[in-house]
């Protein structure tokens, strides 16, 4: 027979809110009372249980998530194993401390029942999903000036074109130049810790790495880094004036969500910006994702030549 409570329930008129679920004898602290919702797809389903227990700041019960698989299901209501073929997600209500004869069992709702089932059973909260991690890192106490001279060098070369436009892009330099060693085993170090951070494999080594020169009015155009771990630029200069051209990096999903979104934002933030940029600084080194698109902005200043050093990092080991 079907009972839509424990034998140690009832449900009486409460203080709290209309009706409320009491207990009808001592029950123990950290008792399973049975299932209070069930989750099927998008649909949430509250059993009496669920339904009646009224919120209290200070409760005596807390709900406890669990997964039942549909074989657990299936047996459970007599039914054939091909019956439901996906698995289900449900609470139950557990006492937090000894229940008395004839008190009223809690639960503690953020606002009320409605809002916590939202919060708490479907969206209990945002969930970063489609993130693009970029970190700074002073790198200032490299040797810069040596830095700087050995990119000025390379720019008496022939450039070669990638994203630049009309700036100097040199081709791949010698990563063993005793000028660059400090700056190629800091960037492996600082690159191991993202990685623990992102929970992303190592080991990590720097592939490849080269000079951009941006003259007054280069840029470099939107692109991206494929076949990296991680990408990244190095600023060696002693200062960078404000308009020699930030780096603005642009949201994975910038077109449909230009279109979608246009206009809608109030205070632009991390969820709702299509570009993100940052302005270089004097030591900094930036390393970003190679899938995240990214471009220079123009050097608008006419007395600065904007340096830098672009590098790739891959995981050492990786199968190609
Ligand atoms: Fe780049």
């Amino acid at each position: 027979m079907y009972k839509p409570l424990p034998d140690s329930l009832t449900i009486k008129t409460s203080k709290i809110n209309g009706l409320g679920v009491f207990s009808k004898e001592v029950i123990p602290q950290a008792t399973n009372l049975g299932m209070t919702h069930l989750e099927l797809g998008k649909l949430i389903l509250r059993t009496p249980l669920g339904g009646f227990i009224n919120h209290s700041d200070t409760p005596n019960c807390v709900k406890s998530s669990s997964l039942l698989t549909r074989q657990q299901w299936n047996n459970l209501n007599n039914l054939p194993d091909e019956k439901y073929n996906h698995d289900f997600k449900k609470w139950n209500l557990i006492t937090l401390k000894n229940i008395k004869e004839g008190e009223e069992l809690t639960l503690k709702y953020t606002l009320d029942k409605i809002q916590d089932l939202i919060n708490h059973l479907m969206t209990s909260k945002i969930i970063d999903f489609a993130v693009s991690p970029i970190k700074v890192i002073d790198f200032s106490h490299l040797n810069l000036i040596g830095i700087e001279k050995y990119c000025l060098m390379k720019n008496q070369k022939q450039s070669v074109t990638r994203s630049n436009q009309n700036g100097f892009q040199s081709g791949n330099v010698d990563l063993s130049e005793k000028v660059l060693r400090n700056l190629v085993s800091n960037l492996i170090s600082e690159t191991h810790k993202l990685c623990d951070e992102l929970q992303l494999k190592k080991p990590a080594k720097v592939n490849n790495m080269w000079v951009n020169i941006n003259n007054y009015g280069n840029s470099n155009a939107n692109h991206l880094h494929p076949n990296c771990l991680f990408s990244g630029v190095f600023y060696p200069s002693q200062s960078y004036p404000k308009d020699c051209g930030n780096i603005k990096f642009q949201h994975p999903s910038h077109d449909i969500m230009g279109y979608d979104w246009d206009r809608q934002q109030i205070n632009f933030n991390k969820y709702n910006s299509l570009t993100y940029q940052l302005s270089p600084r004097s030591g900094c080194a930036v390393i970003f994702p190679g899938w995240l698109v990214h471009r220079v902005e123009p050097n608008l200043n006419k007395n600065f030549l904007r340096v830098s050093m672009s590098f790739n990092i891959i995981n050492s080991t990786k199968e190609k």
